[in-house]
């Protein structure tokens, strides 16, 4: 019995000449009389392997009445191919039908719309697109830990049920086991400590306030897990369920972490181009053409940092018309980070120093009275691809500021906590993974580069 070999394998290192034994799905099938082609494919990588069996197979008759999907198990002889665009082929000896597939299966060869893929999440999988986004996915996601395995950073699994809403934002889903269509009350409103926690708790929207717990005991920490928002917003760019990777370093400031945010977007950059070759170059092929010359120039850049102020004056004086107003103070809309970063900068740039309120509590306070020392980091096509700042780490200053935001003191006490005992100047941020993933493959939807998304509406698979 010969182990069984991955088409990957079998298409960089084996030899012609060696018997190996591949098991697949049949991407494609051409059939004549004389001899049949099928287009093996594993997941393993981009290609498929061909394979061509002849009517001296046994079941040469089963063979031919297979339909595209079925799964096979081929034993073959590797030989040079004489077609064009592939080295070697698999001459068949011995067919496996594991798995057939009738005419019914929805993922026949022709092109599918990708609104139309997500109807079929848990099939589109086995399409040359989202084979190529799921892998190149699973090799950034391992490279992220390996960044932070080579720095020293403390790898944490911050909590995913919680009682606080980090960002302050009130995108929480609530986690309850009490009977919603009885809940127990006290003066007309729900009693959460008769709930399971005995409080009111939700799926985190970050490990951030958790994170920094830690760095102040490991120095240099990250977070790598999934998040939840329940914005309601339907919009490209949004999940309600996404991963998120939150380093956060002790004993540094803003300028630290801007430059370990640069040097990580460009280490992933580049270790894309480098290990992920195969589905690059068909991302920029049939997704996104030049898409390789900007991760190049991006991994190669020096990223432009802009003051918050700087950038209002910048926009203000654009020759173009936006759909939200541009003043001092107000938030910065998508429309105004894509035209920063590819209009006025022409690659990525860091905007820092944002009005603090319309930043987090947690920010730590610039002497202006008026910003807080936050960044954010902006991407052509993309805009936000990760929020940070340095923390306030002045006890009096923060429980100040969430006296003023409304956040209790009492129910963060052991945040405050490490500003009480041994605190220290900090800086974190968090990148959103799937927005990174938009980024490295040309993919428009963040439906279209997390497995099984969930948005308002859309919990299926
Ligand atoms: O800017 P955000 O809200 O920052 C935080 O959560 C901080 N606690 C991070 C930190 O300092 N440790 O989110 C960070 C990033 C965004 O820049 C974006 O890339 C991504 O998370 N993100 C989303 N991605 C997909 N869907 C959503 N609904 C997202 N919201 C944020
Ligand atoms: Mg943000």
């Amino acid at each position: 019995m010969t182990a069984r070999t991955k088409v990957k394998q079998a298409l960089d290192q084996s030899k012609p000449g060696s018997t190996i034994l591949v098991k697949g799905w049949a991407r494609t099938i051409r059939n004549s009389k004389e001899v049949t082609f099928i287009s093996l494919n594993d997941g393993s990588c981009l290609s498929g392997i061909q394979v061509v069996a002849e009517p001296d197979l046994p079941n040469y008759d089963e063979v031919t009445g297979i339909g595209t999907g079925s799964a096979l198990a081929v034993t073959g002889l590797l030989q040079e191919s004489p077609a064009a665009g592939q080295k070697l082929e698999l001459r068949a000896q011995q067919i496996e039908v594991v798995g057939g597939a009738d005419q019914e299966y929805p993922m026949q060869k022709k092109r599918h719309s990708f609104e139309y893929l997500r109807t079929i999440a848990h099939l589109r999988v086995r399409s040359n697109t989202f084979g190529a986004v799921f892998r190149v996915r699973s090799a950034l996601a391992q490279e992220v830990h390996r960044f932070f395995a080579e720095r020293g950073f403390l790898y944490v699994h911050t909590p995913i049920i919680t009682a606080n809403d980090c960002e302050g934002a009130g995108e929480l889903f609530r986690v309850t086991t009490l009977d919603l269509a009885h809940p127990p009350l006290v003066n007309g409103e729900i009693d959460f400590s008769k709930d399971f926690f005995a409080t009111g708790t939700g799926l985190t929207v970050s490990g951030q306030l958790e994170g920094e717990l830690f760095a102040q005991a490991f120095s240099d920490i990250y977070t790598f897990g999934p998040t939840f928002r329940a914005e309601n917003s339907n919009t490209a760019r949004h999940a309600a369920e996404f991963w998120m990777i939150e380093p956060e370093m002790a004993f540094a400031d803003l300028a630290d972490d801007a430059d370990l945010a640069e040097a990580f977007f460009k280490r992933l950059c580049r270790f894309a181009l480098d290990h992920c070759g195969e589905d690059m170059n068909f991302f920029n092929t049939q997704i996104d053409k030049g898409l390789i010359q900007r991760i190049e120039a991006v991994a190669q850049a020096s990223f432009a940092r802009m003051d918050y102020g700087e950038a209002i004056e910048r926009l203000k004086k654009a020759p173009v018309s936006f759909q939200f107003p541009v003043e001092w103070g107000l938030d910065l809309q998508s429309e105004h980070e894509r035209y920063l970063t590819e209009q006025v900068v022409g690659g990525p740039v860091f905007i820092l120093n944002y009005p603090k309120e319309i930043k987090a509590f947690y920010m730590r306070q610039n002497d202006d009275g008026k910003t807080v020392a936050a960044m954010d980091l902006l991407v052509p096509k993309v805009g936000e691809i990760i929020g940070g700042s340095q923390r306030e780490e002045r006890l009096e200053l923060l429980e100040r500021r969430m006296l003023e935001t409304g956040i209790s003191s009492e129910a963060l006490s052991w945040y405050l906590d490490t500003r009480r005992w041994g605190s220290t100047p900090h800086a974190g941020f968090g990148l959103g993974f799937e927005r990174l993933i938009m980024y490295l493959t040309g993919m428009e939807n963040i439906r279209d580069v997390i497995p099984f998304p969930r948005t308002p509406r859309h919990a299926e698979f």
